[in-house]
């Protein structure tokens, strides 16, 4: 997911704890989790704590053969008209569901894409009385934008699939993070509301033109920025080519392969201060350089709720979270001030979409860029 950016000046990305200097991305085999724990909570240690990134196989409903269907999907959905696709914008929807491009995104996260964004299927907020809803809710309340069923066969029930499979895989891996940090299951559920709130995207990145390959710089050509994911515990995503890179605490750039049937599981900054630093929240980014042809990535994230306050759990109280937290950028700084945390997610989802946010809030867009996070 795209997250906290720098435009600032250059800080290190990475943590110097002793940790691994890690050259490839761990495997975290879901198959033994079962016949042999040991190996298996090994291998999500590595992954969490050395890395901050696995590479997931073996989880059950994410085959290859299930993977490649949903990619069809996306290929028959971007391969519609740009008419069709603007028909389900972002910009008529509330709740920023739909379509949207990647390039419309401001700064570092500007990319060369394109992408379809859901979460909860939710009515549209009903004011109760005179009371006023707050924009937050408008932003993180309603229906999707699904297309029609006879412009795209399929494509629903696929799609709420995918969904329903991640969140199974995210409420076991909660269960396998409890017993590997050694807390009790209540302690994560408390995070979260008491229905399932999620948001994922279809991300397309397109290839680069000649022009875009000219401007490469260190390797690079702007793709989503490198950054690390601000306001979730952690996030999982399946992908169909490779591109996405991890920056370890070295400061170099290792690649994420692709391998077949498998998800990459990352952590957030979120359990990175909830767990003191015991696990990391690692720098990524995607290198359109990488990408011969299109890439998609479908990243899903279970959302935890925004009014609850992410401290570090008394037995990580202590841990070095803050004192090796990359110092964020201006607008960051002045986002993170703002007291209420749901006014504060709400304006942070407000930047992610500028283009439809613009339109849809445009009082909110104003009061932001007064402030100064835009
Ligand atoms: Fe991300």
């Amino acid at each position: 997911m795209n997250g906290e950016s720098k435009d600032s000046a250059p800080t290190p990305s990475f943590v110097s704890k002793n940790q691994l200097v890690f050259d490839k991305i761990p495997i975290v085999d879901w198959a033994v989790s079962e016949s042999d724990p040991a190996i298996f909570y090994e291998q999500l240690r590595s992954a969490f704590e050395d890395v901050g990134f696995g590479m997931f196989i073996n989880v059950p409903g994410f085959d290859d053969e299930f993977q490649q269907k949903i990619f069809a999907h996306a290929d028959q959905l971007y391969s519609k008209p740009q008419a069709w696709k603007d028909a389900i914008s972002t910009a008529k929807s509330n709740a920023l569901r739909g379509y949207f491009r990647g390039d419309d995104i401001a700064g570092d996260n500007k990319a060369h894409s394109e992408g379809y964004r859901f979460g909860t299927e939710l009515p549209v907020p009903v004011a109760q009385g005179d009371e006023e809803i707050p924009f937050y809710r408008k932003l993180q309340e309603g229906p999707n934008q699904w297309p029609a069923e006879a412009d795209m066969p399929g494509f629903r029930l696929a799609i709420e699939t995918l969904f329903e499979r991640y969140i199974s895989l995210n409420l076991k891996l909660n269960k396998h993070i409890c017993t590997l940090l050694d807390i009790p299951e209540a302690v994560l559920d408390e995070y979260y509301t008491d229905f399932v709130d999620f948001t994922s995207v279809i991300w397309h990145y397109l290839p680069l033109t000649p022009e875009m390959q000219a401007t490469a710089k260190n390797g690079f050509v702007k793709g989503m920025h490198e950054h690390r994911d601000p306001s979730t515990l952690y996030n999982c995503l399946i992908q169909s080519r490779p591109g996405l890179q991890v920056q370890n605490h070295a400061g170099e750039w290792i690649d994420v392969p692709l391998v077949k049937g498998g998800v990459v599981c990352n952590i957030g900054l979120q359990l990175m201060k909830l767990t003191g630093g015991k696990f990391v929240a690692t720098t990524h980014r995607v290198n359109t350089l990488k990408i011969d042809k299109d890439r998609y990535t479908i990243p899903y994230a279970f959302s935890t709720r925004l009014e609850k306050p992410v401290l570090p759990l008394p037995k990580f109280v202590g841990g070095d979270a803050a004192k090796y937290h990359v110092p964020p950028n201006p607008k960051i700084v002045r986002l993170l001030s703002i007291e209420n945390p749901l006014v504060r997610g709400g304006y942070a989802r407000l930047t992610l979409f500028p283009a439809a946010s613009k339109k849809l809030y445009p009082k909110e867009w104003a009061e932001a860029k007064e402030m100064g996070i835009l």
